[in-house]
Formats: structure tokens, sequence, C-alpha cells
């Protein structure tokens, strides 16, 4: 029986071993990446870039960039999330395919187009970085829980050194590095996690 929604988001744990044996497909690993891609994204320009590492060979690569995480190397894959700073190049590419779906009529997206260039090029570098990073972590969940009903296990992973990782992978100047996510079959149960209540991290209405 296929999970529900709540039964994915009590059942999602980070999981640290895998079962090296388990693979899975490149057109799988595709599907999750599809789903995961229907998360919301500021204007909706989709500043998600992935890079899906599969190869042993790379993975071992990762493993000493990743001070030696177990994980990077035993799982699956390990998709690098990353936040392209140009993103809002797309945005004619983006609208455009809108207006031939009929989402938008051509008005609007010859209104909006130049709008959001504008307002996306210009914007200081720190809070054009801090969108794209919001954006890269509303993707990484939902790939995360993707994951889960696929029946997968994941553990993001924001260990690792981002400099060298840029080197040995040639990460392009443009992508700010939002995490690591590695995704398997747990070869052992994660350990649970405890959580503050609901009442120590909300408050209602206004601070006082
Ligand atoms: C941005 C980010 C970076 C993380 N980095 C690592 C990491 O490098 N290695 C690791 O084992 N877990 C890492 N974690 C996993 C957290 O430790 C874990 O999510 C947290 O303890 C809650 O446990 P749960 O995911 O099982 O609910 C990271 C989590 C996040 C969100």
């Amino acid at each position: 029986m296929e999970p529900t929604f709540f039964d994915v988001i009590r059942e999602r744990h980070s999981v640290r071993y895998y079962d090296p044996e388990v693979k899975i497909s490149d057109d799988e690993l595709k599907q999750m990446l599809e789903e995961a891609t229907l998360a919301p994204s500021s204007s909706n320009l989709q500043p998600w870039r992935f890079l899906v590492i599969t190869d042993q060979e790379a993975k071992e690569r990762l493993k000493p960039i990743a001070y030696g995480q177990q994980q990077v190397v035993d799982a699956s894959a390990v998709i690098a999330v990353f936040g392209d700073l140009d993103s809002y190049k797309q945005t004619e590419k983006i609208y455009n395919r809108a207006v031939e779906i009929g989402f938008m009529d051509e008005a609007t997206k010859n209104r909006m187009v130049p709008r959001n260039i504008e307002t996306y090029k210009n914007l200081p570098p720190e809070v054009a970085r801090g969108i794209v990073l919001v954006d890269g972590g509303l993707v990484s969940m939902q790939l995360m829980l993707v994951a889960k009903a696929h029946g997968y296990d994941t553990v993001p992973m924001g260990g690792y050194d981002s400099v060298r990782f840029k080197e040995e992978f040639g990460v392009p100047d443009r992508y700010a590095q939002v995490m690591l996510i590695a995704v398997g079959k747990a070869a052992r149960e994660a350990h649970k996690s405890s959580r503050l209540t609901v009442d120590e991290v909300t408050t209602w209405n206004k601070f006082e």
C-alpha cells in the first residue's frame, strides 16, 4: 500500500548507513527529481540545479571532502543541490512555457518578464544568494520526502568542504551550494531525533 503523506513525514529520518548493493536507476532518480521540482520558488525561477553522483569512483573522491562520512560511498546516489545565481536569465523561457500551456496570457508575460529580469539582475549579491538558498532548501526537503515515498532513505549533508567540492567537481562560480543529499536504502535503522515543542518555537500574532 502506498504510504500516506503523514507516513512519509513521520518516517523520514536521516539515515547514515546504506546498503551498498542497492542501486537506484537513473530513470527513477530522474523521476524523483521531477517530482521534487514541483516545489515552489521565488517568481517561479526554479534556480535549483543538481549534480547527481552515482559513479562509485566519484563517490570515493567525495568521501574525504565530506570528512570521511561513509554514507557518501554506500548510498546509491549523492545529489548535490545548488542555487543558480543567474537563474533570472531563464525568465523568458519559463514564462513562455507557461503561455504555451495556457497557464499565463501573453500580455501578462510581456509585462512580467522585463520587470522580473530587472529586479533580479539588480539585487544585492547577498539578497540574491539568500533567495536561491531558500528555494534550494525547499526543493531539497521535497526531494527527501519524495525519496521516502519511493521507499528510499536520505540524509541531508552540510558537513563537507565546499571549496574542495567546487574544485573537485568543477562547480560553476554562479552556483551557490545548498547541500548534499545521500539517497539509498537503509542498512541500519536511523536513530530517532527529538524536537522542540511547537510552543517553544512559535509566537502568536506579535513578539512582545
Ligand atoms: C542543512 C543540513 C546539514 C546537515 N548535515 C549533516 C551532515 O553533514 N552529516 C550528517 O550525518 N547529518 C547531517 N544533517 C542531518 C541532521 O543531523 C538531522 O537532520 C537532524 O539531526 C534531525 O534528524 P532527522 O533528519 O533524522 O529528523 C544535516 C541536516 C541539515 C538540514
